[in-house]
């Protein structure tokens, strides 16, 4: 790209959205930065390239098998450590290693998050109920790419408030899914869940986000489930990141538990989630974790 021709009130030929002046302008690689750089530079942003993209989608299949057996087992009367060690096993059965495992000292392999735990709920001796709501929540490295998938279940047959915060959190993600395209900003995807959410009358968690994803566990950048149209950094191809709405019957308001991981809802309501994690394209997106919505 020619220098010159690039006003200094101009979108930043790199693509970040900003002003010219207020991005690459005076910076050592100018306006022919490309976004691989610049990401990098201005975000703490890896782009994936094809490569990176066929590890994690590979990593991605097996997530999505082993929530496929997880789903299996629930019903009423099941332990949520016998989830714990379907992941762990299914997952070192087919060579790889369930990234919950020890990270930042989480105990188990796997987040088992039952009625008002909204994440981060650590299986043990808790019996699932006929009329529970539980996330099942997976990360799976392979070949060193991660990828991060979650549901919520129905235990037996859902009461209608079950049925209701669970509808509404996988039309959340649906929502956001559908905003991500190149061009796009993170804010674009936020607004829309919050909106949907908050038009039914739930609520958005806010202390948790989405995140990139795929060479480490939890890269930049940080995607909120809330938002406001234009607001934030804008989408690039070879993004990938997780969109992860937590979604409350009540109140957005959390608290976490003794253990330092169980957050629940501060007023004792529902909370259901859904993750996948998204790539974007030169024209959309493609989920490396794909299931229906
Ligand atoms: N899988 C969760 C996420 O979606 C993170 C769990 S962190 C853990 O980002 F330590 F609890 F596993
Ligand atoms: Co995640
Ligand atoms: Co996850």
């Amino acid at each position: 790209m020619n220098k010159s021709k690039v006003g200094r009130n101009d979108p930043c030929p790199c693509g970040s959205g900003l002003k010219y002046k207020k991005c690459c302008l005076g910076k050592d690689d100018g306006p022919t930065e490309d976004n691989r750089t610049a990401y990098a530079r201005k975000y703490k942003i890896r782009l994936k390239d094809e490569k990176a993209v066929e590890g994690i989608r590979i990593a991605g299949r097996l997530v999505l098998e082993t929530l496929d057996l997880v789903e299996a087992v629930i019903h009423p009367g099941t332990v949520t450590d016998v989830i714990n060690t379907l992941v762990h096993e299914h997952t070192v059965k087919n060579g790889g290693i369930p990234a919950p495992l020890n990270y930042r000292g989480f105990p188990k392999s796997v987040c088992v998050s039952v009625n008002e735990v909204i994440c981060h709920g650590i299986p043990g001796e808790r019996e699932l109920r006929e009329g529970d709501i539980v996330n099942v929540d997976i990360t799976t490295i392979l070949d060193g790419y991660f990828a991060d998938a979650n549901k919520t279940f129905f235990v037996g047959s859902p009461g209608p408030d079950a049925r209701k915060i669970v509808t509404v959190a996988r039309e959340c993600l649906r929502l956001g899914r559908e905003k991500v395209r190149p061009g796009n900003t993170i804010g674009d995807i936020g607004f829309a869940i919050q909106q949907y959410a908050e038009g039914q009358g739930c609520s958005v968690v806010r202390e948790f986000v989405g995140h990139g994803v795929g060479y480490e566990f939890h890269e930049s950048p940080q995607m909120p489930h809330f938002g406001r149209k234009g607001d934030g950094l804008t989408l690039v191809p070879g993004m990938v990141f997780t969109i992860e709405p937590m979604i409350n019957l009540g109140e957005r308001y959390l608290r976490v538990l003794d253990d330092d991981w169980t957050a629940v809802t501060r007023d004792g309501s529902l909370s259901a989630q859904f993750e996948q994690t998204i790539l974007v394209t030169d024209d959309g997106y493609e989920s490396l974790t794909p299931y229906d919505l």
